[in-house]
């Protein structure tokens, strides 16, 4: 399955983590695939040599190594570091609570840069520590806030800066599964879309999914008060990860986490003379599908040619904030009750 070329100027990537992310969501899937996956885009891009990978769960790392050509395998990032090998690129797609440590043992391969699974680690004060070590030993640290590489999202940042939509009047996003581990997806490309944001309320929060990290509703404020809320579904129900922009020229909804845009303008009614009203829209395919390989393209100039990386240990840990103050003033609020 591996496409990974081994020629001199091939990045040497170690894979810390074998379960879906670093490449079961890809497996399976038909020929010409666009990859989700960190092996997956590895591979397709061409330019890494999947020198390695670590997983305690034999049988998934057999698995791995065969499914992607991995030759040499490790229970631990310990043992991987003991066998003197280097790299040039590690991708942490571990558990979260085991990122810290991880990013911590990738640290002593000094190796050109870490590829870390979102969220960082569980605690921004951790994650704070560790980006502010990776700054200090000049090691570039990218995160998988994926949708920082989606075409689709920079386009309609490019077009909300230039004013192609007006002025922005408010923004609703969905998303499920725990404030952490999803909200911090959609904090983060807001952050992009929308800039800093204060937290005004939050609302009462539900535990589908992961005990220490609850998905909440809240009331957010973007730049000269555009309001931002999130609601919640639940993890239990179905997967849900979508954003509604409300601007003067009309409104547009990311569907299915981007896999597509809803787009509907304003225009005079038909029905009601001296009335504006919205279309009925267009829905189209997003370009969320080749987000996975833009991220690796991105890690390769970077490493190569210096290019700046497009999420980053200090964009990750501005989300993870806010996520943070959420989650305190949640628990503050049911102490107070
Ligand atoms: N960017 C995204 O959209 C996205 C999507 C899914 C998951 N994730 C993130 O990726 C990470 C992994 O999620 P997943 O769904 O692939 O989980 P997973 O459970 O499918 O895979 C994790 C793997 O890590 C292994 N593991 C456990 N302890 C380890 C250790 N100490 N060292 C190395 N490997 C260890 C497990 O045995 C398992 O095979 C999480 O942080 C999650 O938040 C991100």
């Amino acid at each position: 399955m591996s496409e990974a070329s081994t020629d001199l100027t091939s990045l040497r990537v170690l894979i810390v983590g074998c379960g879906n992310i670093a490449g079961g969501f890809d497996l399976g899937r038909p020929s010409g695939y666009l990859p989700y996956t960190h092996a997956g885009a590895y591979s397709r891009d061409g330019r890494f040599n999947f020198a390695a990978c670590v997983e305690p769960d034999d049988k998934r790392r057999s698995e791995f190594m065969a499914s992607w050509g991995v030759p040499a395998g490790f229970r631990s990032i310990e043992e991987a570091l003991g066998s003197g090998n280097q790299f040039d690129v590690l991708s942490i797609c571990s558990p979260t609570d085991c990122h810290a440590h991880d990013l911590g043992m990738a640290l002593r391969f000094r190796p050109k840069l870490i590829f870390c699974e979102k969220p960082l680690t569980t605690s921004a004060a951790e994650t704070q520590r560790l980006v502010a070590e990776c700054a200090q030993l000049n090691i570039p640290l990218a995160v998988n806030y994926t949708r920082r590489w989606d075409a689709e999202v920079l386009k309609l940042q490019a077009d909300m800066q230039a004013g192609r939509w007006g002025e922005l009047r408010s923004v609703v996003g969905y998303y499920n599964k725990g404030i952490l581990n999803n909200g911090s997806h959609m904090v983060d490309l807001l952050h992009l879309l929308v800039g800093p944001m204060d937290v005004v309320k939050v609302g009462k929060p539900i535990e589908d999914f992961f005990a220490n990290d609850p998905t909440v509703p809240v009331w957010l404020e973007g730049h000269q008060g555009v309001p931002v809320l999130l609601a919640c579904g639940h993890a239990e129900d179905y997967a849900i990860f979508e954003l509604q922009l409300v601007f003067s020229a009309g409104v547009l909804t990311m569907e299915e986490g981007g896999l597509f845009w809803r787009e509907r303008r304003a225009l005079a009614s038909e029905t009601f003379k001296g009335y504006r009203t919205l279309d009925a829209g267009v829905r189209r395919a997003g370009q969320y599908p080749s987000a996975m390989l833009k991220a690796v393209d991105n890690i390769y100039r970077a490493i190569k040619q210096g290019d700046p990386l497009a999420s980053t240990g200090e964009s990750a840990l501005a989300a993870q904030c806010v996520c943070e103050q959420i989650k305190q003033n949640a628990r503050q609020d049911a102490q107070d009750i």
